[in-house]
């Protein structure tokens, strides 16, 4: 059975002082655990990545990631920050795709797709953001959509590669807005984008990749969400800042993980 994941995007949020006393109240309660069953993966902003990779040797008790990375592989990119710099400080993930940088910093798909290539040459994962705007679903359009990005972004990648990313789905409407897929709504896309891999690659990958939900996640809904058959977990933005939800959601996973 596939582990669920928890990831945090911690977006650009936080001084040094409160990301240093988020991590230790997350990992004093995560202590009081005796064993989680899922994978914990928090992505702060760069400047804080270190602070959590010395924590994940000292406690084991969760991965980290990078928001971005950029699409280069070394050089004069005044501003950038590459993959390979990322896995040197150990950091195994990286968000690609979120829609914020699709939308306020013109990402474009075949961009998206370089970093995906950076990040597979990198030995780290990416998570590959899709989804639709409230527009684009009220039209009807949200699986043409999210196929197209998914066919643009990383469908390009080869049949071993495909192995070593994630997936995040995350409608537009939702993120930051409190309003919520349903568990049918976010079963639906999830089933889709599963069998738009097993069309692509087989039917090997789509039982082992992970599908994420993304949008106004919380303490509240994280149950019934990660309960559908094809919601592996969630990534998790404003809910991800508060030790005490982040935590609940994490030990939600969990639960439904162990049954
Ligand atoms: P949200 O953000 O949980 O605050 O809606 C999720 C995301 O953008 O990854």
């Amino acid at each position: 059975m596939r582990s669920k994941i928890v990831a945090a995007n911690w977006k650009m949020n936080l001084t040094f002082g409160e990301a240093e006393s988020l991590v230790d109240d997350i990992l004093d309660r995560l202590d009081e655990q005796d064993e989680l069953n899922c994978e914990v993966i928090i992505c702060p902003p760069f400047p804080y990545l270190e602070l959590l990779t010395d924590f994940e040797f000292d406690e084991q008790r969760f991965n980290v990631g990078a928001q971005n990375c950029s699409a280069f592989d070394m050089g004069a990119y005044t501003g950038e920050v590459s993959a390979k710099m990322l896995k040197s400080i150990d950091v195994d993930y990286c968000i690609v795709g979120h829609s914020e940088r699709r939308k306020y910093f013109g990402e474009s798909d075949e961009t998206l797709a370089e970093k995906v290539n950076r990040l597979i040459e990198n030995n780290m994962s990416p998570i590959f953001c899709v989804g639709e705007v409230l527009e684009e679903r009220e039209a009807g359009r949200h699986f043409e959509v999210v196929k197209e990005q998914l066919e643009k972004g990383l469908f390009h990648l080869d049949g071993d590669a495909i192995y070593d990313t994630i997936i995040a789905y995350e409608p537009v409407w939702a993120i930051g807005t409190g309003k919520t897929a349903t568990p049918e709504q976010a079963q639906e896309m999830h089933a889709y984008i599963r069998s738009l891999v097993k069309e692509r690659y087989d039917q090997a990958a789509a039982d082992d990749i992970r599908i994420l939900y993304g949008g106004s996640c919380n303490a509240q809904n994280a149950t019934e969400l990660f309960s559908q058959p094809d919601v592996d977990g969630g990534l998790i933005g404003g809910a991800s800042l508060k030790a005490n939800d982040f935590v609940s959601i994490c030990l939600q996973a969990s639960q439904i993980g162990a049954e």
